[in-house]
């Protein structure tokens, strides 16, 4: 939500800018801007536009036309104050003193705008970061009537606004005074910063790590509460108190080609791709060879077979797509290790004063490891002392680092809004986690622990057989592009599956799409059932498959347009429906890693046949870093 980036070094700042704010563009795409400070004066060029990054490219010629080596700027997903050039960052104070790139949101900005205009400080815009950036000129203004040397005094003036704001934040901070330094400090909000060398000599800041990758590869993690102030040469950081802290650079491993498209048209059909890889990379680390026999290995969790043992219940957490793995993945933990499973979308967990236990485990799951509800989920659940184990893809994200474990999700980078890799990755990590419990708790024996894991490690095989059959979906959804209404249905983990599939239905095709237990369509959703409408059933649970196939023959009844997902062999259901795909078998507490595979194709197709922005949906944003 909001991406920040900035440069400082020998090279003129405005391209790399951009460069890095396109690698930022899935965190919001409403409007963009850059400042640039040119060295020789005391000139800080700003420009702003409403709409795609494109844009702001036409208006600076690529970025040659604002010069200056010392720059930051921002791509919004607009929160306070609509999608405009005007709301759009970067904010200042009058004469560009203090100039400002935020992604967050500064709660208390009304009782700070209110406290500057007394001052007479006047707005220009309806954003909360100008709020901060006024605030951060007024202390600044302070701080140099005591006579303190420029570093300090915008160390003192940016230490006062943060133990001032409420909020989340990470800022880029430049200061008109102050040619070729560039400032950032954060708070809950994620913040990197990058050392440059060689002919790019200087530092980068970024919310995330592809905006910098084509510079450089060795970056510092930015925690809550601190300070950078950079130079060409030189990288200072500093704790709230302003006392200088030094603080490891980490090797980025993976390469910038991860994050581009690598020929295909769009990030999600590249990703829907890189499935098998994903999930292979998830499960293969953690299953490892003793006499003769497969196990899971999960020592990275610090958990040990007694403390697995001994918990009394797993609480799932999650937003969007990752609470969807929940839902699925409490199905497999239930029944594999008869733990009772709860699942809880994070933005409602922590306002109904759950009631938690001792000896429960709460599992995380997020990609970015950076979503603001979650990660207050998380918060919670560690002041009430309960045992947390993060389910994160983003390597060294607040989650993964707050959390007492972590299991990371090997997906790598992922770009495209609607989520698919990591999704299919915390699903696998989930099967790990309930086939370890059912082992240690005695639930299964040894001959269905091996059939298990060696189910799962079929899975990336299996995926990439159903992605092979993808011009027939294709097929189905040019059909289908022109649809209202689509109605996702099945019964136990094919409910699961619904959600999910219904989810990035809407979410990339704009179509009006809901999900529903098949068992539930009689209390009253089968009244929406007309002719032509889309109806999904979702079949891949042998025992449930019935009374799904006599729910489609329900809706049928009534005008539905069938769509069939199933398995290899259950080959009645042709009798009921319009069109079927077939994924291969497996468990079938493992189908949703391969029934997922043709919704998201299905979304995808239909996003493509209607010539929407498939990686960029309306109003949407990967990282929703506000609650
Ligand atoms: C956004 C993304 C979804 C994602 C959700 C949770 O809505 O578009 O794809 O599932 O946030 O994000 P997280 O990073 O916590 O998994």
């Amino acid at each position: 939500m909001c991406g920040i980036v900035g440069y400082v070094g020998v090279k003129q700042a405005a391209p790399i800018l951009l460069e890095g704010l396109a690698k930022l563009e899935y965190r919001g795409y409403d409007s963009a801007g850059i400042a640039v400070r040119d060295a020789g004066n005391e000139h800080v060029e700003v420009v702003k536009a409403k709409g795609r990054l494109k844009n702001l490219m036409e208006m600076t010629d690529s970025g040659k036309a604002v010069r200056g080596t010392c720059g930051i700027g921002h791509t919004r997903w607009a929160t306070h104050g609509e999608p405009s050039a005007v709301n759009a960052h970067p904010h200042y104070s009058r004469e560009k003193r203090v100039v400002v790139v935020h992604n967050g949101i500064i709660e208390n900005y009304q009782e700070i705008k209110a406290a500057l205009q007394r001052k007479g400080y006047a707005f220009a815009t309806q954003t909360d970061t100008e709020a901060a950036a006024l605030l951060l000129d007024s202390y600044y203004s302070e701080a140099g009537r005591s006579g303190m040397a420029p570093r300090e005094r915008a160390l003192s003036a940016i230490r006062d606004m943060m133990i001032r704001v409420r909020g989340s934040y990470a800022l880029g901070i430049l200061f008109g005074d102050q040619p070729g330094v560039m400032y950032a400090a954060r708070k809950d909000s994620p913040l990197i910063v990058g050392r440059c060398d060689g002919e790019l000599a200087g530092h980068m800041i970024a919310s995330d790590v592809p905006a910098v990758l084509s510079y450089t590869r060795n970056v510092v993690y930015i925690d809550n509460l601190e300070i950078a102030c950079l130079t060409q040469e030189e990288m200072h950081l500093y704790n709230i108190d302003c006392e200088e802290i030094e603080k490891p650079v980490v090797e980025i491993r993976w390469d910038a080609a991860a994050a581009e498209k690598e020929g295909y048209e769009h990030f999600m059909m590249k990703e829907i791709h890189e499935q098998p890889r994903a999930v292979r990379d998830t499960l293969s680390p953690r299953i490892r060879e003793e006499d003769g026999a497969k196990r899971v290995d999960l020592s990275e969790t610090n958990l040990t077979d007694e403390d697995f043992a001994a918990i009394s219940r797993i609480r799932l957490i999650g937003c969007g797509s990752a609470y969807h793995v929940g839902m699925a993945a409490r199905y497999v933990i239930e029944q594999l290790a008869r733990v009772p499973c709860d699942v809880d979308l994070a933005s409602e967990f922590r306002y109904r004063s759950p009631i938690l236990e001792e000896r429960e485990l709460v599992v995380i799951i997020s990609q970015s490891g950076e979503t603001a509800d979650s990660l207050a989920a998380l918060r919670l659940c560690k002041e009430s002392g309960i045992r947390t184990l993060a389910v994160v893809n983003v390597v060294s994200s607040s989650i993964a680092r707050e959390a007492d474990a972590v299991m990371y999700t090997w997906a790598g980078p992922e770009i495209s809004v609607a989520t698919t890799k990591a999704y299919s990755t915390q699903l696998a990590a989930l099967y790990l986690l309930a086939v370890k419990l059912a082992v240690v708790r005695g639930q299964i024996d040894e001959a269905r622990e091996q059939e298990l894991i060696e189910q799962m490690l079929e899975l990336p095989d299996k995926i990439e057989r159903v992605l092979s059959d993808k011009e027939r979906v294709q097929w189905f959804a040019n059909k289908m592009a022109s649809c209202k209404d689509v109605f996702f249905i099945g019964r136990g983990l094919d409910y699961a599956i619904s959600l999910e599939g219904s989810l990035k239905l809407k979410e990339i095709s704009y179509i009006h799409s809901e999900a529903y237990a098949a068992g539930e369509l009689k209390h009253g959703t089968i009244s929406l059932i007309e002719d032509g409408v889309l109806v999904v059933g979702v079949a891949t649970q042998p025992e449930l498959f019935e009374k799904v196939v006599s729910n489609m023959v329900e809706v049928r009844s009534r005008g539905a347009y069938l769509f069939g997902l199933t398995t290899y062999g259950q080959y009645a259901i042709e009798d009921t429906v319009n069109f079927t795909v077939y994924v291969p078998r497996t468990d079938a507490l493992f189908a949703t890693s391969l029934a997922v595979v043709p919704l998201q194709l299905l979304a995808y197709y239909i996003s493509c046949a209607k010539g929407l922005d498939v990686d960029k949906p309306r109003n949407l944003a990967k990282s929703v870093t506000v609650e």
